[in-house]
C-alpha cells in the first residue's frame, strides 16, 4: 500500500475522524489527488488542483465509492452463493440459482470497478470488514430472509449510483455506471418477482421510488424501518440517495 494511503489510514484510526472521514477513507483518498493531500505538516504544500486533476479525482472518489458498494453486494451475494458460509441455508433451488448468479454479476462489477481505476491510475479502495448481523438480528437465516435483504440491497445500489452519475465528469465513466446501475435495476426486479412467486412480498402491488425505504418513515436511514415489500417494477423513476445518504444506511454493516 502506498505510503501516502497508510498515513491517511493511521491518521482515520485515530479517532479524530468523524464516519464519514472514515468511509472516505475506503473511497476518496486514494488516487490522483492523493499525493497533494497527504504531505506532512511540517512541510506543508500549496495545494492546488487543476481543474482537470480535480475532476480526475472526483471520478476517482466516485469509483472507489461505487466498488465499496460492490464490495458489499459481492461479500453478501457470495455468502449465500456455492462454498458461502451460509449456502447450506438455502432450500429452494430457483434461490440457490439467484445467488448464484447475482454473486456472479456483483464479483464481476468489483472487478471490473478495481480495474477500471487502476487504469485511471487510482488505488482502488481496500475491501472492508462486513458484519450482516446487525440486519439478521435474532432471525433465522432462510430464503426467505436472503431475499428481503437482496430486496433492501439491491434498491439501495440502484439509487447509489444515479446519485453518481450526473457528478462523473468522464463520458466513458458515465457509460460505465450506466451499464451497472442497468443491472442492479435487474438485481431489483429479478429477487422481487422470486419473493412474489414464493409468497414471500405481501405488498407485491405497491410502487415506490425510493425503496427500500418505507411508505412511513420514508426518510429514514435505519434498516429497521426499510420495507421490502414492493411491486418488482416499482417505479417510473427512482430518487437519487446521496453519498451520505448511502453511507448512514450502510454504516452499521462495515465494522
Ligand atoms: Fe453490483
Ligand atoms: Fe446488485
Amino acid at each position: 500500500m502506498p505510503e501516502k494511503v497508510e498515513a491517511t489510514n493511521a491518521e482515520i484510526s485515530g479517532g479524530q475522524a468523524t464516519s464519514r472521514r472514515k468511509f472516505m477513507g475506503y473511497i476518496g483518498l486514494a488516487g490522483a489527488g492523493a499525493a497533494l493531500v497527504a504531505c506532512s505538516p511540517q512541510n506543508p504544500p500549496v495545494v492546488e488542483l487543476t481543474p482537470a486533476q480535480q475532476a480526475a479525482k472526483q471520478d476517482l472518489e466516485i469509483l472507489n465509492y461505487a466498488l465499496v458498494l460492490e464490495y458489499l453486494e459481492a461479500e453478501f451475494y457470495n455468502l449465500f452463493a456455492v462454498g458461502g458460509k451460509y449456502a447450506a441455508n438455502l432450500k429452494l433451488d430457483d434461490v440457490k440459482k439467484y445467488a448464484a448468479e447475482i454473486a456472479g454479476h456483483e464479483n464481476s462489477h468489483v472487478k471490473v470497478l478495481t480495474d477500471t481505476i487502476v487504469s485511471l491510475k487510482g488505488t482502488p479502495a481496500t475491501k472492508p470488514t462486513f458484519d450482516f448481523s446487525p440486519l439478521i438480528g435474532s432471525k433465522p437465516i432462510n430464503d426467505e430472509l436472503f431475499l428481503a435483504l437482496a430486496a433492501t440491497f439491491e434498491p439501495i445500489g440502484v439509487r447509489a449510483y444515479l446519485g453518481q452519475v450526473a457528478r462523473l465528469t468522464n463520458p466513458a465513466l458515465i457509460a460505465a455506471a450506466g451499464a451497472i446501475h442497468a443491472v442492479e435495476a435487474d438485481h431489483v426486479s429479478a429477487v422481487q418477482e422470486l419473493r412474489v412467486k414464493l409468497g414471500f412480498n405481501k405488498q407485491p402491488n405497491r410502487q415506490t421510488d425510493i425503496a427500500p425505504q418505507s411508505v412511513a418513515k420514508p426518510t429514514s436511514l435505519v434498516a429497521g424501518d426499510f420495507d421490502a415489500d414492493y411491486s418488482p417494477t416499482p417505479t417510473a423513476f427512482w430518487k437519487a440517495l446521496t453519498m451520505d445518504q448511502v453511507l448512514a444506511i450502510v454504516k452499521p454493516v462495515i465494522k
